[in-house]
């Protein structure tokens, strides 16, 4: 399925359902999703990793939606974890804790005994002192934990400052130029297994090089690792795979960039792990929003909409570009205009300067590409409930996470 949202007759649709009925119905803002999307390309990367061990461990931060999750789980995916929170739900949602790995800089105490009570599937682990915990916790409760050390492979991913990691100058990881002799150090500690390399060089790549370099170097670490006697057997490359916001964006291709890795590791003895998160939901969802008001101030256009960075902020924090769509296309032609909310910032955009369908108060448009760290990254901010999760199925859909209400706001206070 290339692209779920299509036009027909002017009435915009997601897989085969008319979306003006689902704002209609659901209310607005409302993000919808499409299964047979996010099954499709969670399937490219099953497919193009056949033959050759694998898991693909979707990573649950881009979209942690029950429905979403069960969707993979029952499609057979792994999960990638960055707190407890993520693991509970990945449990809630019937995913195995065995196809759980756990990343992140930061795992507390609790979190990492809650992973060891579960029986996760490994740590890919960023410093020693964490190493270290693991250690003295699994040992405690009388367990062998798999370590994977995350590698900071000094490579270039060629994103946006703050969805880069693979520099020395970033927090993530620990430098290839220093990891040898930790994994030296790691191998006299009890109660760990040191099993893989790891690494995650950054998001929304839209070139697959950076990617394939840092996997080069990974695997001339794991050569260099089994001659010092540590018998490395798995190799994980992180997520990173970008999608396209814009028309003007370039298309990875999930086939051409695993081909690529095939014959990299081809013959190398590994069990290979991905943590695809924004490849897999990104282009399966749309945040859809009703116009309130049109206004004019000065030479500036505004169209002012129900949704806003409360419920979609990555136009706020990256700068990011989600292509604005009308829900019904009409005669009135475009116009120049900032689509903006009703929160009380001015970085509360979604688009500006952008020439967009010129719709009217009452009319419906939907933000694409919203399904990686929209709702994921929605907040409360302004007092704002949290919007509705649809999932579409064909000609069906169903409401997979209610509206916030007001006492939802107001809960535990
Ligand atoms: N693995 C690790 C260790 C990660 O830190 C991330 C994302 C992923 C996997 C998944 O990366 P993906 O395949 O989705 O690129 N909020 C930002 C993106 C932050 C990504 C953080 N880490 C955005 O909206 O663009």
């Amino acid at each position: 399925m290339p692209n779920p949202f299509e036009y027909r007759d002017a009435v915009l649709y997601c897989e085969d359902v008319e979306l003006t009925k689902i704002a209609e119905q659901a209310g607005t803002p409302c993000y919808v999703y499409s299964a047979g999307a996010i099954l499709s390309r969670y399937r490219a990367y099953d497919d193009g990793l056949a033959g050759l061990p694998h898991r693909v461990c979707y990573a649950v931060k881009a979209n942690s939606n029950l429905s979403v999750l069960r969707l993979l789980a029952q499609a057979g995916a792994g999960f990638d974890i960055v707190s407890g929170g993520e693991l509970y739900r990945v449990l809630q949602a019937g995913g195995d804790p065995a196809s759980v790995v756990f990343s992140g800089v930061g795992k507390t105490r609790a979190e990492i005994d809650y992973a060891l009570e579960q029986g996760i599937h490994n740590f890919n682990c960023e410093s020693e002192a964490e190493i270290a915990l693991i250690s003295s916790l699994a040992t405690r409760l009388g367990k062998t934990a798999s370590i994977a050390i995350r590698v900071n492979p000094d490579v270039d991913a060629a994103t946006h400052p703050y969805i880069s990691t693979g520099l020395k100058e970033h927090k993530f990881g620990i430098d290839i130029a220093e990891v040898e002799s930790v994994y030296q150090r790691a191998a006299t500690l009890p109660g760990i297994s040191l099993d893989g390399v790891s690494c995650h060089i950054g998001s929304q790549l839209l070139a697959a090089a950076p990617l394939v370099e840092a996997a080069r170097k990974l695997l001339a670490l794991v050569g260099r690792l089994r001659a010092a006697g540590i018998a490395i057997t798995e190799l994980d490359l992180g997520g990173g795979l970008g999608v396209p916001y814009s028309p003007a964006d370039d298309k990875p291709n999930i086939a051409a960039f695993l081909a690529d890795i095939r014959t990299l590791v081809a013959g190398a003895g590994l069990f290979l792990l991905f943590e695809p998160g924004r490849s897999i939901v990104a282009e399966a969802g749309a945040l859809l929003s009703r116009v309130l008001y049109r206004k004019k101030n000065g030479e500036k256009e505004f169209i002012i909409i129900d949704a806003s960075m409360s419920e979609l902020i990555r136009p706020a924090l990256y700068d990011a570009h989600h292509e604005i769509l009308p829900l019904r296309q009409s005669k009135f032609g475009t116009v120049k205009a900032d689509v903006v909310g009703p929160v009380c910032e001015s970085g509360d955009f979604l688009a500006v300067d952008r020439t967009v369908a010129n719709v009217l108060p009452g009319d419906m448009v939907a933000a694409m590409t919203a399904g990686a760290y929209g709702f994921a990254m929605a907040s409360n901010y302004n007092a704002r409930p949290r919007p509705c999760e649809v999932l579409v199925e064909g000609a069906t859909w169903r409401i997979v996470r209610t509206r916030e209400t007001y006492a939802d706001l107001t809960r535990g206070e």
